[in-house]
């Protein structure tokens, strides 16, 4: 049985996301050390809504560097190899253990959806479509320009707002991990 509410886990997160408003340049200070900050404090640009979910490989395509280092954290292995088999098709744990679980278009099983397994890309940053549509008009061009970068990120979430790392680390209210038997 494993408690998330652990102050160690839950300080991990917050700094983590610190470490983000500091990076998206918003003005507001760094240090707020708040684990779940205020909705308002998030100014990322909107990408498209409606995006559907079309998993790491297609993403890889063009994010090479960032598939390898994901490949190889526990997002992508442990998150789903170390569920017990009895329970990779039971609801309650695919909803953190996989992406988009629940979506029209996320995680269904694993023959049909492989590449939405574990914590992939798309729970990060969002389902990604119409950032993959717009983004391969750019792939022909040797240098892109910074109104085509600009396009290019705004489609798609840095990070989704509203701390998306506690909807699966942390669940509000510190709820514990269910409890299973391997
Ligand atoms: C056809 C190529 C292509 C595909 C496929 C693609 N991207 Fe991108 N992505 C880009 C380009 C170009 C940029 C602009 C920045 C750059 O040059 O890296 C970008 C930027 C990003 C950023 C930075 C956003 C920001 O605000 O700074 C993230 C995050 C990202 N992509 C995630 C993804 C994810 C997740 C997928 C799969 C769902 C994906 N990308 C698929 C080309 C692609
Ligand atoms: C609210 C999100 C959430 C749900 C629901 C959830 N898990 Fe997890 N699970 C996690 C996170 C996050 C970790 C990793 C924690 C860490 O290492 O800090 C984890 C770790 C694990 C591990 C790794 C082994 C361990 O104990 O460290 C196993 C196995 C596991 N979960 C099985 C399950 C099973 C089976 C279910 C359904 C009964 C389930 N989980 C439901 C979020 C969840
Ligand atoms: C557990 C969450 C998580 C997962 C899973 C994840 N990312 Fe990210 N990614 C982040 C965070 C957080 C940042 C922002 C880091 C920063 O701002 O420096 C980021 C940044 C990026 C960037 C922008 C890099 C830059 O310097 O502009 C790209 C591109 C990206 N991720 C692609 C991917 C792809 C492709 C995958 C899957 C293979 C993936 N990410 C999986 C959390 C995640
Ligand atoms: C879709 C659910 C999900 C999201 C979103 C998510 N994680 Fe995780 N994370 C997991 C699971 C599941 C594991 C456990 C893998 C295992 O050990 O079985 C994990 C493992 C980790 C670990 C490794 C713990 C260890 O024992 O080494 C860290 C660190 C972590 N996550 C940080 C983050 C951060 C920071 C974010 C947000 C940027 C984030 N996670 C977003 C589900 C998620």
């Amino acid at each position: 049985m494993r408690n998330f509410a652990k102050p160690a886990a839950f300080i991990l997160v917050g700094i983590a996301t610190s470490g983000l408003i500091l990076l998206r340049g918003d003005g507001l200070p760094s240090a707020t050390a708040q684990p779940l900050p205020a909705e308002s404090s998030v100014e990322e640009p909107h990408p498209p809504e409606g995006q559907t979910y079309i998993g790491s490989k297609r993403c890889s395509a063009c994010h090479f560097k960032e598939f390898t280092a994901w490949k190889k954290s526990k997002h992508a292995k442990e998150a789903w190899e170390s569920v017990p088999a009895k329970y990779r098709t039971n609801a309650e744990c695919l909803a953190c253990h996989t992406t988009g679980f629940g979506r029209e278009t996320g995680f269904k099983d694993l023959a049909a959806t492989p590449n939405l397994v574990g914590a992939s890309c798309e729970s990060c940053h969002g389902a990604g479509s119409e950032h993959e549509t717009i983004c391969k008009t750019l792939t022909d061009k040797k240098q892109l320009t910074p109104e085509e970068e600009k396009q290019a990120r705004d489609s798609i979430y840095r990070m989704q707002p509203h701390n998306v790392c506690a909807t699966c680390h942390a669940s509000r209210g510190h709820k514990e991990h269910p409890k299973y038997t391997k």
